[in-house]
């Protein structure tokens, strides 16, 4: 039988962030200055970024070097696993081989310290002492606040008010790692009183959290704005997941027919997938698939266009799929997931017909989360349930057809501090949303006309 769990060693760590800009048929729309509809420079970002970051948002080289400093912090934890799912086979009885990298070994238990590192540490190098940022279900935010910690900044997180309440243990491990934390929309900043007088008693969203920490950042000379996804440079900053996949397959022996990330900002399928998209380029044949909750239907169902990035209107315009900027996704558990958009470059890829996109309900996620959780042991986040719910619909189509198929998916976090909402579905008290087609509608009609 061959190894279930495929680790590399220390020595083997990755040395290059990959960009897939540098490989696309066509180029990536850039971004745009709302005032005048014309493409941005970089010294735009600059009064919020550090200019590493943003030579990296704009590069079209192929490779990135990854700094030593950088490379040093996520061997705490890197290379992660990749694992042969055999249990989870077998109670599927499928003949499909499943693999899923597993992310959720980092110290904040997803893959978003591998950004959150990066981002601290060029922060650092460029002087700046506070970062603020914003947090949905807290994963995010607890990446930043252990790098901030390792590299010696302050972290304010702009946390979105739903997940606050149904997740404080989050905020608890923040403030372990020294960060200060704040339930979204706030009364600190000027975007945060305009939501709450606008949208009284809302449960706060992603692009209204950012507005919060976007207008922090810009009003405060020593503190940058970091965000734990969306961007091309956090999409590059993932690749590191990928590419660790590619040389384990290596190992195995085996190589992916299938590849299912889940996407609420794209980052951690964009990590996963975007190494094999050379592959994918070259002929080989790959299905590449991005699961969403279908209360947020951005990929599926969002047009592709230019908007904000956040509610308040304060970041540029993106090319991306999208809900609206003020489109106020429900409350499902999966807190990571509930963004209005999406990675330009994950959207640019849908639109080259690169990757596909499906949307699944939170009931049927939370199913596979359990069987998951009791055929593999682990507990996977709310938002990883996507992927996994994903994985075993093609394990099963395997079955009925009886091909032996491989199927990889990016375990993106684990569930720990998510339990109170198993502990919901185990109570029958979970709610699946229909698709909220009308407030998308009208969400729509606020998207700028431009591009
Ligand atoms: C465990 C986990 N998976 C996935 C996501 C979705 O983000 P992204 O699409 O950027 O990977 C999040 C976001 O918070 C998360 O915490």
């Amino acid at each position: 039988m061959p190894d279930f769990r495929i680790t590399l060693s220390q020595n083997e760590m990755i040395q290059s962030w990959y960009n897939v800009a540098a490989d696309l048929p066509q180029p990536l729309a850039p971004p745009l200055n709302p005032a005048d509809g014309k493409p941005l420079g970089p010294e735009a970002l600059a009064p919020i970024f550090p200019m590493a970051l943003i030579e990296q948002e704009m590069s079209a080289e192929r490779w990135i070097d990854i700094p030593d400093p950088v490379n040093e912090a996520l061997k705490l934890w890197r290379p992660t696993p990749l694992h042969r799912a055999v249990n989870l086979e077998k109670a599927l009885g499928t003949p499909a081989r499943i693999y899923y990298k597993n992310e959720s070994v980092s110290p904040a238990g997803s893959h978003k310290p591998n950004t959150s590192m990066a981002q601290a540490y060029y922060n650092k190098e460029a002087g700046i002492t506070r970062i603020a940022t914003e947090t949905g279900a807290g994963q995010w935010g607890s990446a930043l606040a252990l790098a901030c910690h390792r590299f010696g900044l302050e972290c304010t997180v702009y946390m979105v008010r739903v997940s606050f309440e149904q997740k404080p243990m989050r905020k608890n491990l923040m403030h372990i790692w020294n960060a200060e934390v704040y339930s979204s929309p706030t009364d600190r900043t000027q975007a945060g009183r305009a939501f709450n007088e606008r949208y009284p008693g809302t449960t706060g969203s992603l692009g209204m959290a950012i507005s919060e920490a976007v207008e922090d950042a810009a009003t405060h000379d020593d503190t940058n704005y970091s965000l734990g996804s969306v961007l091309n440079h956090v999409m590059l900053h993932q690749t590191v997941i990928g590419q660790e996949a590619k040389k384990q397959f290596e190992v195995a022996g085996d190589f992916p027919d299938i590849l299912i990330g889940c996407a609420g900002g794209g980052s951690n399928f964009a990590g996963f997938v975007f190494p094999f998209v050379p592959d994918k380029l070259g002929g080989r044949d790959i299905r590449i698939i991005a699961t969403e909750p279908a209360a947020c239907p951005t990929l599926t169902k969002g047009p592709f266009r230019y908007d904000f990035g956040d509610t308040g209107q304060m970041t540029p315009l993106l090319k991306m799929h999208t809900l609206g900027h003020v489109f106020v996704p429900p409350g499902i558990h999966a807190g990571g997931l509930r963004y209005h958009g999406m990675a330009p470059l994950v959207s640019h890829l849908k639109d080259l017909g690169l990757i596909e996109a499906t949307s699944l309900h939170q009931i049927e996620c939370f199913e596979a989360g359990t069987l998951f959780a009791q055929t593999e042991g682990i507990i996977p986040a709310p938002e990883t349930t996507h992927a996994v719910r994903a994985a075993i619909i093609e394990a099963l189509k395997c079955k009925e057809s009886g091909q032996e198929k491989c199927i990889a998916f990016n375990f993106s976090g684990h569930g720990h501090l998510d339990l109170s909402s198993y502990e919901k579905f185990h109570e029958n008290k979970l709610e699946d949303y229909a698709y909220p087609e009308e407030m998308i509608t009208e969400a729509l009609k606020e998207v700028p006309e431009v591009g």
